[in-house]
C-alpha cells in the first residue's frame, strides 16, 4: 500500500481494493468496529420517524449498517462498487432472520450513479467511511442530496481533520503526529491515502445543497488510538461512554470520526 494522495477526481479505495477490502473487513468486524456501528445506529434510530423507512446506504460495504437498520424494521438498499464486500454482505444477510434479510437488497455500482440505479425519495441516505477516499467529494454529495426525500435525512461518517494527529500522538509517534498536525493529512506508510473533512466544512457543503446539518457526534473518542482490542465484556460500558462523550464538547472534537446528520429541505436550491 502506498500513501500517495489521491489524484484530482480520483477514488483512492479503487487502487488496491482487494487488499483494502480484507483490511477493512478485519477492522469492521472487530469490537472497535462494532462500537462505531452501534453509535451511528443509535444516532439514526432516534432521528427516524416511528414507521418503516426506505434507506439507501451508499458504499455500504459488507452490509453491517444495513442489517442493524433492517433489524429496526427499515428497508435498506446497499449500493457498493466492491464485489468482494457485496459477497461478504450476502453472507451476512444469509445468517440473519429471513424477515431481516428480506429487507436488505444489494446493488453493485458506484454511488455517483445511484440515482440511475435505485431512484430517489429515500427517508434516509447513509454514506459512511466513503468520502475520505474521494479526492473531490462534491459529485457524491450532490447525489446524496438528490437521493433523499424532502424532510428526509442524510447521514455521513468520515474522518475528522481537526483531530487527525491525536492517534499518532497518543500512540507515542511524536514525529508522525507532528507531520500529521502540520499537513492535516496522515503521514507514513501505515495509512491509506485519505482526505479528512471537518464537521463545519461538510455541514456548509451539504447546506449549500439544500440539506443543512441537524447535529454531529464524535465517534470513538477514547478507544480509537488504543492498540489492544477491548474485550467483549467491556463492550456495553465502552459503547455508553463513547456515546455520552460523542455528544459533548470538548470530547466529541477529539474523536477520530465524526457523524453528521442533515435534513433535506422541502425544495432543493
Ligand atoms: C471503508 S468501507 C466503508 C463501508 C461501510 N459504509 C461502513 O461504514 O463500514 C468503504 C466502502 O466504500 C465503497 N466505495 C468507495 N467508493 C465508492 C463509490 N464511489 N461508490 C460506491 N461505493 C464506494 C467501497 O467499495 C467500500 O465498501
Amino acid at each position: 500500500m502506498t500513501n500517495a494522495a489521491a489524484q484530482p477526481g480520483e477514488n483512492s479505495w479503487r487502487h488496491g481494493a482487494d487488499a483494502r477490502a480484507g483490511a477493512y473487513l478485519d477492522h469492521a468486524r472487530s469490537i472497535r468496529g462494532e462500537v462505531r456501528f452501534q453509535l451511528v445506529t443509535r444516532a439514526l434510530v432516534r432521528r427516524l420517524p416511528g414507521r418503516p423507512c426506505r434507506v439507501v446506504d451508499i458504499g455500504g460495504g459488507f452490509g453491517r449498517q444495513a442489517v442493524l437498520l433492517a433489524r429496526a424494521g427499515h428497508s435498506v438498499t446497499v449500493v457498493d462498487g466492491d464485489e468482494t464486500l457485496l459477497g461478504a454482505a450476502a453472507d451476512l444477510l444469509a445468517a440473519e432472520e429471513p424477515e431481516v434479510g428480506r429487507r436488505v437488497s444489494l446493488v453493485q455500482g458506484l454511488g455517483e450513479q445511484a440515482v440511475e440505479l435505485v431512484g430517489t425519495g429515500f427517508d434516509l441516505v447513509c454514506c459512511h467511511s466513503v468520502l475520505l477516499y474521494l479526492d473531490d467529494p462534491d459529485p457524491l454529495l450532490d447525489v446524496l442530496a438528490r437521493l433523499v426525500a424532502p424532510g428526509g435525512l442524510v447521514s455521513v461518517l468520515t474522518v475528522n481533520r481537526d483531530s487527525l494527529a491525536l492517534r499518532d500522538g497518543l500512540q507515542g509517534d511524536w514525529r508522525g503526529a507532528l507531520a500529521t498536525l502540520l499537513e492535516s493529512r496522515e503521514q507514513g506508510g501505515r495509512y491509506l491515502p485519505t482526505r479528512p473533512d471537518t464537521p463545519l466544512d461538510l455541514g456548509r457543503r451539504l447546506a449549500a445543497l439544500g440539506v443543512p446539518p441537524v447535529e454531529w457526534h464524535g465517534v470513538r473518542v477514547f478507544s480509537d488510538h488504543r492498540s489492544g482490542e477491548p474485550s467483549p465484556e467491556e463492550f456495553a460500558d465502552l459503547c455508553e461512554l463513547e456515546w455520552q462523550a460523542g455528544l459533548r464538547d470538548p470530547y466529541r472534537q477529539f474523536a477520530r470520526l465524526f457523524h453528521l446528520v442533515a435534513r433535506r429541505e422541502a425544495e432543493l436550491p
